[in-house]
């Protein structure tokens, strides 16, 4: 069996660190990720960590999911609440499927508040900026491998 995570990103999420840094922070996405191959490291996982700004890349990559990854954790960008081919593609996923958001987006402007990919998704994970990526890796572990609460008091 894979110990894959796929970690999907969205449009807009390449420019973090210079993109409205009051609400993102100012964190790269590359620096994000770094955080998470900590973490993915000490759960003996391996990820396989994307961004796009395209749509149907993002389906082409979770029907890939299929085949490849244990579970999958998703930030939609703004597509989580437009998209319903996404919303279609995590639909027909077997594996886990975390949604991810570095802003709290149910604090933020009213058509933030709903998400295609939550309805869906085993869960989701907004608000806590990039910690947001290692608790949802943490969920998608805990998820697909039930190691999460092993590795949880490395959580720096
Ligand atoms: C975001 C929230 C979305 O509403 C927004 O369109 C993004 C980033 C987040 O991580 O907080 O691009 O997904």
């Amino acid at each position: 069996m894979t110990t894959t995570i796929f970690v999907l990103n969205g449009p807009n999420l390449n420019l973090l660190g210079q993109r409205e840094p009051r609400i993102y922070g100012t964190q790269t996405l590359a620096e994000i990720t770094k955080a998470m191959e900590q973490r993915a490291k000490s759960l003996q996982l391996t990820l396989d960590v994307r961004q796009s700004n395209h749509e149907g890349v993002l389906v082409d990559w979770l029907h890939e999911a299929m085949a490849k990854a244990a579970a999958v954790v998703i930030n939609g960008g703004g597509y989580a609440h437009t998209s319903i081919a996404i919303r279609d593609a995590v639909a027909a996923l077997q594996i886990p499927v975390v949604e991810v958001h570095l802003s709290n987006v149910y604090a933020r402007e009213h058509f933030r508040r709903q998400s295609m990919i939550a309805q869906v998704a085993r869960g989701s994970i907004a608000g806590f900026g990039p910690l947001s990526y290692v608790l949802a890796l943490d969920a998608a572990a805990h998820l697909c491998k039930g190691t999460a609460a092993q590795g949880a008091s490395q959580i720096q």
